[in-house]
């Protein structure tokens, strides 16, 4: 297996490369660009690789309210070319998804990778088109949505939610903190360890995979709070007061069920990966 990973540096692609091993091809920005056919067939077409896994994306989620074209040249667009290349060369692409894909419509469960999307946000539906492309042009596919990254990468540069709860943790008294607003809070080590399996699985469609369980923001930070002993006050507000351009879901737990049953183990729990991110991040930082 040749592996190449577009968007390798970035907070998941840097956790998934190690795991790779020599199978992996790293593409970085600076080697492809997503949203221009001629790069990715130049780039891809000069390292011959058996399967592509695409965890690269334009993440700006609030930014993408006030561009959402340049979100979908990436996000869709892009995506489709990638895809349509994988379909030329005839070979499977793992495309990263996002449980923002849903947003519009209520559940009192988590997502099944069978309910219908809806998603609230520009960068929201950019990514479905990117899943919609993919399932139109690349008949060897797997998506895979997932939720709420944490890696190593984004602490020691662009920073994520924990990085953002410990700072802010050892700055102030207190923080007000989202409260009516639940996913599973996910990391990208754990989210990477189930990819580098998946890929060598060939049963294709989509995927939910993120950390098992489910929080609000507000719990997840009162966890950071509590295992890195920091005596802030967290205080719970609702997303109303916490006002952000873009609509995020009041409830984006998704079912990894599916998953599971194809690895045959299940994921661990987002208290757990919290753990260990905590105490990896010491020697990793
Ligand atoms: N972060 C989350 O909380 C979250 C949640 C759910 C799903 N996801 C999905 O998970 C995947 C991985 O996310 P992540 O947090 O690892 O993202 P990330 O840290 O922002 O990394 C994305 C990488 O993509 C590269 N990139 C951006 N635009 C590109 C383009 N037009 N062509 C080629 N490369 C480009 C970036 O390079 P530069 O930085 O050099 O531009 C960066 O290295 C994405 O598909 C994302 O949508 C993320």
């Amino acid at each position: 297996m040749r592996i190449a990973v577009i968007g390798a540096f970035g907070q998941l692609g840097s956790d998934l490369m190690p795991l790779l091993g020599e199978r992996g091809i790293p593409l970085g920005h600076h080697d492809v660009e997503l949203a221009e056919p001629e790069s990715i067939a130049s780039a891809l077409g000069a390292r011959q690789p058996t399967h592509v896994i695409n965890c690269a994306a334009y993440n700006l989620v609030d930014k993408a309210e006030d561009e959402p074209e340049v979100a979908f040249r990436v996000n869709g667009f892009g995506t489709r070319n990638l895809a349509k290349w994988c379909a030329s060369q005839k070979i499977p692409l793992l495309q990263v998804s996002t449980d923002y894909v849903f947003g519009l419509e209520k559940s009192d469960r988590p997502w099944l990778e069978t309910d219908p999307t809806g998603p609230a946000s520009a960068y929201g539906a950019s990514k479905l088109a990117g899943e919609i492309f993919v399932r139109s042009q690349c008949p060897q596919h797997l998506i895979v949505r997932t939720c709420g990254l944490y890696g190593h990468r984004a602490a020691r540069g662009k920073g994520n939610f924990v990085e953002t709860m410990l700072r802010l943790g050892r700055e102030r008294p207190e923080l007000k903190i989202v409260a009516d607003q639940y996913c599973t809070p996910t990391s990208t080590a754990d989210l990477a360890a189930a990819l580098a399996r998946l890929i060598e699985s060939d049963k294709w469609g989509v995927y939910h995979a993120t950390n098992a369980g489910q929080c609000s923001w507000y719990e997840f930070a009162c966890e950071i709070f509590r295992l890195a002993n920091l005596p802030v006050k967290a205080i719970p507000i609702p997303a109303a007061e916490y006002a952000l351009k873009a609509r995020r879901p009041d409830f984006s737990v998704l079912d990894c069920s599916k998953l599971q049953s194809v690895l045959g183990v299940p994921q661990p729990s987002w208290q757990d990966a919290l753990a260990r991110y905590l105490r990896d991040r010491i020697t990793t930082a």
